[in-house]
This record gives C-alpha cells, structure tokens and sequence, in this order.
C-alpha cells in the first residue's frame, strides 16, 4: 500500500470512497470537479493500482488546516491505511507551514488516537454547516518549525 498525492483523473475514485460514507451522514459529498480542482490537496492509498482510501487537507485559513474526507474503502478497513492517510496528513500539513490540524467527526476515539482532542475552534463558527455542528471538533498542534523532508510518495506494507 502506497499514500501518495492525488492527480485529478482520481477524481472518480476518490468521489466514490467518499460517497460510502454519505449515507449516514458520516461525510459530505465531494463532486468531481470539486476534486479534480483540488487534487493536489488530496491524499490517497493505492494498493495494486486500486484507490482504497483518501483525505482531503482543506486549508482553512492561514496556520489552520482541516483533514475531511477520510475515507478508507469498507472492505480495506482494520490493515492500517486509516492510520498511514492520518500520518501522511500530519505530514504534508507540517510541510505547508500549518500549527494546528483539525478534524470534524462524531469518531472521537479514532481521533483521540493520534493525538487530536476536543477544541473549541472560533474561526469555525461562523461557517459550520448544520450537519457538522453536531459534531465534534479534534484538534492537534503540529511541531512546525524544523525542517521536514519531503520524502514524495511513500510505501507502507
Ligand atoms: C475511521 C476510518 C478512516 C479508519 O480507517 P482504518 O483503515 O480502518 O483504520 P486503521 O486500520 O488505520 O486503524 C488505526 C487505529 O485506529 C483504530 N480504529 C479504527 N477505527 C476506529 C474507530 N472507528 N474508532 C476508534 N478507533 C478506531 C484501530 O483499531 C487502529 O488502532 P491500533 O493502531 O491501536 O491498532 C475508516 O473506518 C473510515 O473510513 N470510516 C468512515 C469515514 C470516517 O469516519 N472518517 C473520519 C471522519 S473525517
């Protein structure tokens, strides 16, 4: 399994991982323009030429990123690529100069896992949508400053 960046002809599979979780209201819906127009803010795990999870890393304003559109394949879920798309995330928000990562999720636990815990965020306020406003806010503080390598795409096991 490899996480790399997305190019805009994923738009098709990444719109379909996303749509799993709509449903429930697990996630928003993302269009394929939407995606195509912002691929190379968007993540993916590709396991034998398949797209089996991706993330969006949304910058929200300056210092202040949110990771969405996680979403790991059903039948892909429990080997790791949840955790590798999170890592990854952290990674290439450090690289763009972000302090402070968050998520919007009722999945505290999965969250609280990688560090992120409960925060009031006031630049959101003014934006949240209905469906997000019942759901939590998880942030985390990122250690930027010291030089990250840009390793480019990775292959996890
Ligand atoms: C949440 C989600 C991304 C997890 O992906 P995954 O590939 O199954 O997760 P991983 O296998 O990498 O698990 C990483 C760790 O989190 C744990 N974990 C997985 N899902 C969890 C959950 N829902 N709650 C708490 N812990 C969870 C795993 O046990 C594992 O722990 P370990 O490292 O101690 O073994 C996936 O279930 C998903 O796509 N859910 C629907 C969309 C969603 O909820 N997105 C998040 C909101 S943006």
């Amino acid at each position: 399994m490899r996480i790399r960046g997305a190019k805009p002809n994923d738009a098709i599979a990444i719109r379909k991982l996303v749509e799993q979780y709509v449903g429930d209201g697990t996630l928003l819906p993302r269009s394929e323009s939407f995606i195509a127009m912002h691929a190379d803010h968007f993540l993916v795990a590709e396991e034998k030429g398949r797209l089996i999870g991706c993330v969006h890393l949304d910058e929200y304003a300056p210092s202040l990123s949110e990771l969405r559109s996680l979403a790991v394949d059903a039948a892909a879920k429990g080997r790791g690529v949840g955790r590798a798309l999170v890592l990854a995330t952290e990674e290439l928000a450090k690289r763009r100069g972000c302090a402070t990562l968050f998520a919007v999720s009722n999945d505290e636990a999965f969250f609280n896992r990688f560090g992120f815990q409960a925060r009031h965020i006031p630049e959101l306020d003014r934006e949240r949508s209905e469906v997000s406003r019942y759901k939590g806010v998880f942030a985390k503080d990122l250690a930027v400053g010291g030089a990250v390598e840009d390793t480019g795409p990775k292959d996890y096991p």
